[in-house]
């Protein structure tokens, strides 16, 4: 049975004191409800990763990174490499958020190169795509998202399936207030588990969790998570309150 997962991308947000806080706030919220077949990962910034890897450990609270460098190492200076993450104990790491896409020039070819070297060190990628307003209002949505799976994660081989997480996040939501329906969700959930199934097999596409990102809080979750095809969510500005992702997780059970 593939896994629920509720993420926590904090992005740019939260100082060490800041990101240790909250960090030992969900710790302590979550210590005694028992989730069922259900994961939670929080993405702290890259200077925070060891304090909140620290403060977590021994919970039900995981911990991925926002971002990573393609290269095992080099000269590509204020970057850091696969190596480096497992290194401090990390698992998992979020690729192909469209803020990457949209304001350090990501692209598809280059995220199918960051996939493949994140894979090939072990971690588990949490690979984010959606569409543009435009995209929805011209009805290209389906055809955009198609693209961006399929040139970044349609060359692997269905093993390296089994280490990555889909997170759909129609750019038009992210940090807008406005969500996609639940009913918009399912519809893309399910042709993205449709198109994985006809280029690997259903078994394959059954096992892959895929996420919905984009305005998710704690009024609309239990609608977004009730459908079928959504296996959790990749939550912005209301995984910044203990009491809101809390809120958040308990919507899934
Ligand atoms: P918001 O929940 O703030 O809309 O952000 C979603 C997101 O981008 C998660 O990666």
């Amino acid at each position: 049975m593939r896994s629920k997962i509720v993420a926590g991308n904090w992005k740019m947000n939260n100082d060490a004191n800041a990101s240790k806080t909250l960090a030992n706030e969900l710790v302590a919220g979550l210590k005694d409800k028992s989730l069922q077949n259900t994961r939670v990962v929080v993405a702290p910034t890259f200077v925070n990763l060891t304090a909140v890897h620290e403060v977590v450990s021994g919970s039900v609270v995981e911990v991925a990174a926002q971002n990573m460098h393609q290269a095992k190492s080099g000269a590509f200076t204020g970057e850091i490499s696969a190596e480096m993450l497992t290194s401090i104990g990390l698992k998992s790491v979020i690729l192909g958020h469209s803020e990457r896409r949209e304001y350090f020039g990501e692209t598809d070819a280059l995220l199918a190169e960051k996939v493949t070297a994140a894979l090939a060190n072990g971690l588990e990628v949490i690979f984010c795509f959606g569409e543009l307003l435009e995209d929805r209002k011209s009805e290209n949505h389906f055809a955009v998202v198609e693209s961006q799976i399929s040139n970044a994660l349609f060359s692997l081989d269905a093993g390296a399936w089994k280490q990555l997480v889909l997170a759909y996040e129609p750019v038009w939501a992210i940090g807008t207030g406005e969500t996609a329906t639940a009913d918009q969700a399912q519809e893309m959930h399910a042709f993205i588990r449709k198109i994985v199934a006809d280029k690997y097999d259903a078994a394959l596409a059954e096992e892959v969790s895929i996420l919905y990102g984009g305005s998710c809080k704690p009024g609309n979750a239990k609608e977004i998570f009730s459908k079928e095809d959504v296996d959790g969510g990749l939550i912005g500005g209301a995984a910044l309150q203990a009491a809101d992702f809390i809120a958040i997780i308990e919507a899934i059970q």
